[in-house]
């Protein structure tokens, strides 16, 4: 059971700095903040931190309070036991966040709630004592249910109160026509309570109920705040939808100082997830007097495209967007929010780096574009990217060019095409089939249709669908130019892979090649953009070294805990720099950090520069132990460790965003800004919900680091399917011979959503 005294090890959770800096949220000057008071906005934590932890818990409430803003509202969802005790849980019915379905088989219950018929287990068929054996449990399928072994008790306001001791407390009366039928009494519950605890907000979607109430409490003291539901849901006291009492909002300062609004009210988005222009509704509550706060904030549902799944960047549209600043939001994870009011709102656009570190793109802007075009590169540059990075892939008559996968099925519409008969399987390449670069000749390439990554597909993920196809390729040559004439770049970096097999099996050579395009694009003149060549074989970069003063980059492509000293000094004989994968540096087991390893301290302590790959904004790609925030992530890589000197990621602008983060250059870093503490999360989980121990990462040794040389240049032909004529017409007999192809492909992605 979790009680209060097994609290401290919470306490000291997460932060890598024991001491809580209690900064205040107004880093830039109050003036600037559109709200209604003009103070900062306020960070409504829904169920504590409900994103985390089953909400309404202990440990949810605790998490809340240590990682946000120091003002956060602790929110609670009352509903009433058949003894009138009033009991912290979000829904009416029991058995979506609790296990009281595995104590009380077979008791479900049904009741119209609000006309509504439902079935499940009620607060109103229990006694305070019967629910003392119920535990709180995650009820929402994208959090981790790991923590439900830990017998988190359900609260009475008083026991959290008691327990949590929150500064601030807002209680949400969402249901009381529902109790009231059932001879219970919302109104004698609120009226009780704020008598023994300070409430400073009371908010219902039920108009008559705030009305009944509304004479009996200062709003200096307690503000009340009418809920908006769905604009077509029915008030059940007046039966009038949301959409139509919105218009009257003189009506609602009859009775209430504020309301709270899903955030569609705000920002809709049409029925394809992109937003629409912002609504009024904001500039016209204020001007009636009225707060707004906006609900339904979380880090892992998905939200609109335009946001690029990088939740900060929702919260910055609705609180600082030029027009208007919402004047509270409701979150599951409460730290995202804290961190846009105390970070990272109001930033100038070119405001000053507080943080050295490069940022390295990921086949450009990938997460928004198709990979390697055009329009994924110019949206890095535009996102502030440091490094742009160019994978390169030869064609059959030897061209060049950026793809991120010498596969081109991987990102390209090359497999619906009449290309598909060049699919072949290499083993030396990759498992499966593929369709690679060099069976097509650089004019096919050009013309083939970029397709946009979704390594997330089997989440239901999907990047921008509207920028799907968007852009075209480029030759290392076209890259080269694009790079050259911007000067906010430091950098560009050019991958060499497969050289070998290229060298001996196809007859290129693509470390000429490369070598070429460099010099004669000038890059190996003095002055021109910093040049870094990276690639996973030591014999690649070793040619490199022979022939030209490039910076070298070593891809260790496993996971290491450590690096022996002799692979280390090797390393050193052929690179200035290595990309380490995320979990060489934090390893995970069952997406739970468990530590950290002394990889990057030994290879820093050895002068290398150590960039760490592969950051996104997805939620699903970050460890539980960073709350479902890139931004988090980042700054635990950046200020957790001794130091990486970058960071590559298909998301430059989370990234670059938070390089000028504001509060990384005050005296004491807010609790919002600290690392997280790797490992500590797992502590939290109970024997019975462990994943299994994994074996401890091997360090890196000598005989890893020393792959055999590139082969010479052979002059037999690729052993790939002769390519016809590049332009055979659609509807070819080819073309037959492909549908099979895409309907084995089709399989495999539903039997990976079934596995959901
Ligand atoms: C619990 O409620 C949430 C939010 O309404 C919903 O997403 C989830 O599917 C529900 N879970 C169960 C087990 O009913
Ligand atoms: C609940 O119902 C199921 C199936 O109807 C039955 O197998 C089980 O024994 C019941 N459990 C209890 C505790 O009554
Ligand atoms: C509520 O009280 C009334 C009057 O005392 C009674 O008739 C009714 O059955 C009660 N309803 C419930 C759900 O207990
Ligand atoms: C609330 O506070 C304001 C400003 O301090 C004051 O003018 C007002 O009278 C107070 N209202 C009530 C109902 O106490
Ligand atoms: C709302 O509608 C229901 C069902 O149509 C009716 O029973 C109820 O009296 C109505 N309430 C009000 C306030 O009009
Ligand atoms: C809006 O509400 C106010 C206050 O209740 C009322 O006086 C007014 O007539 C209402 N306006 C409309 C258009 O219904
Ligand atoms: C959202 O993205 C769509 C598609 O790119 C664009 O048309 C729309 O203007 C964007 N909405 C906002 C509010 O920026
Ligand atoms: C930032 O880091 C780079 C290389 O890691 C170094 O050359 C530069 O001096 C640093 N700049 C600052 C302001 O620390
Ligand atoms: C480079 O920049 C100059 C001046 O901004 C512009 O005129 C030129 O077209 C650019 N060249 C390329 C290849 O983008
Ligand atoms: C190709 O290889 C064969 C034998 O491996 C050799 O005789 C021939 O001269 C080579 N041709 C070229 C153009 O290198």
């Amino acid at each position: 059971m979790w009680s209060s005294r097994s609290l401290s090890p919470l306490l000291t959770l997460f932060l890598l700095h024991s001491v809580v800096a209690l900064v205040s949220a107004r880093g830039s000057s109050r003036a600037k903040w559109k709200t209604l008071s003009g103070d900062a906005p306020l960070v409504i934590a829904r169920g504590g931190f409900s994103g985390l932890f089953p909400d309404s818990s202990l440990a949810a409430y605790n998490l809340a309070l240590i990682t946000s803003l120091p003002n956060v509202i602790s929110w609670c969802d009352v509903q009433l036991t058949k003894d009138s005790a009033g009991i912290c849980l979000p829904d009416v019915k029991l058995d979506n966040a609790t296990d009281i379905a595995a104590i009380y088989q077979n008791k479900s219950t049904a009741y119209l709630v609000n006309g509504v018929p439902n079935r499940g287990y009620f607060s109103v068929d229990y006694t305070i004592k019967d629910i003392s054996q119920v535990a709180l449990t995650q009820g929402i399928y994208s959090r981790t249910n790991k923590f439900d072994g830990n017998g988190f008790p359900i609260f009475t306001v008083g026991e959290l109160n008691k327990q949590v001791n929150p500064p601030i407390l807002w209680l949400n009366i969402q249901h009381d026509m529902f109790y009231s039928q059932h001879n219970l009494s919302m109104r004698k519950f609120v009226l009780s309570v704020i008598r023994k605890v300070p409430v400073k907000y009371i908010s219902s979607p039920e108009v008559n109920f705030l009305k009944s109430i509304a004479a009996r409490f200062n709003p200096n003291i307690t503000k009340l705040v009418f809920r908006f539901m769905g604009q077509d849901d029915i008030e059940p006291t007046t039966n009038q939808t949301y959409g139509t009492i919105q218009k009257n909002l003189t009506f609602i300062k009859t009775f209430a100082s504020g309301i709270m609004v899903p955030k569609s009210y705000i920002w809709p988005a049409d029925p394809s997830s992109y937003l629409q222009p912002h609504t009024t509704l904001v500039s016209d509550a204020h001007e009636a007097g009225l707060e707004v706060f906006a609900s339904d904030f979380t880090n892992d549902l998905p939200v609109s495209y335009n946001y690029s799944y990088d939740p900060l960047a929702e919260y910055l549209q609705f609180i600082d967007n030029g027009d208007f600043s919402v004047d509270g939001v409701l979150s599951d994870f409460p730290i995202t929010p804290s961190e846009a009011v105390g970070c990272f709102a109001h930033l100038s656009a070119n405001a000053a780096k507080t943080v050295n570190i490069s940022v390295i793109s990921k086949f450009g802007a990938s997460g928004d574009y198709p990979p390697c075009t055009d329009m994924a590169y110019n949206k890095a540059i535009s996102d502030g990217v440091d490094v742009l990075d160019c994978p390169v892939q030869l064609s059959k008559d030897g061209i060049p060019f950026c793809l991120s996968s010498i596969d081109l099925i991987e990102s390209s519409t090359v497999a619906q095409s009449s290309f598909s008969r060049l699919a072949t399987s290499i083993p030396e390449i990759k498992s499966g089939s593929g369709i690679f670069s060099f069976s097509l000749t650089s004019a096919d390439i050009r013309r083939l249709t970029p397709s946009i990554l979704n390594p997330y597909a089997k989440y239901t993920l999907y990047r921008n669908p509207k920028n799907k196809n968007e852009g075209h390729f480029l030759t290392l040559q076209d890259f080269l130019s694009l790079a050259k004439n911007q000067t906010s770049l430091s950098g560009v970096l050019i991958t060499v892979e497969h050289a070998a097999y290229l060298a001996g099996k196809v007859g290129l050579n693509a470390i000429e090649v490369v070598l070429t395009a460099l010099s004669k694009a000038g890059y190996d003149k003095q002055g021109a953009l910093k040049v870094m060549i990276q690639s996973s074989d030591s014999s690649v970069l070793k040619e490199f070294k022979s022939k030209s003063k490039y910076e070298l980059v070593y891809n260790i492509l496993d996971d290491f805990s450590d690096a022996e000293k002799a692979a280390v000094e090797e390393i050193k004989g052929f690179a200035n720099s290595v990309v380490l994968d995320k979990k060489s540096v934090f390893p995970e087991n069952s997406a739970f950090l468990t530590g950290s390893t002394n990889i990057v301290p030994t290879l820093k302590a050895s002068n290398l520069a150590v960039y760490v790959e592969t950051f996104h904004n997805e939620f699903v790609s970050q460890a539980w132990d960073f709350f479902s925030d890139g931004t988090v992530e980042i700054n635990s890589f950046v200020q957790g460790t001794t130091g990486i000197d970058g960071v590559i990621t298909g998301f430059p602008k989370t990234a670059d965003r938070y390089r000028k983060n504001r509060c990384l250059a005050a005296k004491t870093t807010p609790p919002y800004m600290q690392p997280v503490k790797p490992g500590d999360l797992l502590q939290l989980v109970t024997k019975d919900y462990l994943p299994p121990a994994e074996a401890p990462l091997p360090p890196l040794t000598e005989s890893e680091v020393s792959e055999a040389p590139v082969p010479p240049i052979s002059n037999s032909s690729a052993p790939a399917p002769s390519s016809g004529s590049s332009t055979s017409p659609p509807g070819s007999s080819q073309e037959k011979v492909n549908v099979c192809f895409f309907l084995s492909t089709f399989a495999v992605l539903v039997s990976l959503l079934l596995l959901l």
